[in-house]
């Protein structure tokens, strides 16, 4: 079931995030987030930082796992969901960072980094939360639209839509990984609690069909609509329906 949260400039649509995602960790300190990358979460994630900063939030009991990274770049690539989890959240804040838990993409066996992932997951708690983002394409996590879908954490190739979406980080298309370890639509959607974030009007069409369209694996996100309690942060133009 979704409950729908526009919001009309940017930094109401952060500090929004934040305010969820902090009133949760205020009321239970040892949560379990599922985190996501993407530029949209960033704005958020300072949000959060700042209220760490002024005191009225700490996350040195939380716990987070994130949705997925790339397959074959080091660690230390600036890249790496690793690196973007350290750069934008992490490292501003009193994480402890041995219960941040992210895919492995460069073990040189994807497949084995994959099936080792799941083995935390199957081990975790139900996570308190699971922030998304969504592809122009309806991807979450990077759980491609196709004819079928996985439920655990498996490997993907990349679609060339999203592929091209990334190039803007990379310098050039050919340096974006072909492939990527992701946390499968099972986890997601075990999560006790969803927060999608989708902003900007690209993510119209998508968000449409996620949310009033019949549920397909051609848009993964549309089996959101089987959960219980999902709530869609979104901006006016990615809100426009
Ligand atoms: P974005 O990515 O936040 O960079 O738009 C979202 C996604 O692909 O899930």
């Amino acid at each position: 079931m979704f409950n729908i949260l526009r919001v009309h400039d940017e930094e109401q649509f952060n500090e929004t995030g934040a305010a969820i995602i902090a009133s949760l960790l205020q009321a239970n300190p040892k949560a379990v987030l599922g985190l996501a990358t993407g530029s949209t979460p960033i704005g958020v994630y300072n949000k959060l930082i700042q209220l760490y900063q002024k005191g009225l939030l700490s996350f040195q009991n939380v716990t987070t796992y994130n949705l997925d990274e790339y397959v074959g770049l080091p660690k230390d690539h600036e890249q790496s969901y690793s690196q973007f989890m350290k750069k934008h959240l992490f490292q501003h804040i009193d994480i402890d960072l041995a219960n941040t838990f992210i895919p492995d993409g460069n073990s040189g066996d994807a497949d084995k980094a994959a099936a080792h992932y799941n083995s935390l997951l199957e081990k975790s708690p139900f996570f308190d939360l699971q922030l998304l983002g969504i592809g122009h394409n309806g991807h979450i996590g990077f759980n491609e639209p196709g004819n079928e879908l996985i439920g655990n954490t498996h490997v993907v190739s990349l679609h060339e839509s999203t592929r091209v979406a990334n190039a803007r980080f990379f310098s050039s298309l050919e340096e974006v990984p072909t492939q990527a370890i992701t946390m499968g639509i099972g986890a997601i959607l075990h999560a006790k609690q969803i927060l999608l974030l989708a902003k900007g009007k690209e993510k119209l069409d998508a968000l449409q069909r996620a949310i009033y369209g019949p549920i397909t694996t051609q848009c993964p996100a549309s089996f959101l609509q089987v959960h219980p309690r999902v709530l869609i942060l979104t901006d006016a133009e990615a809100g426009a329906f």
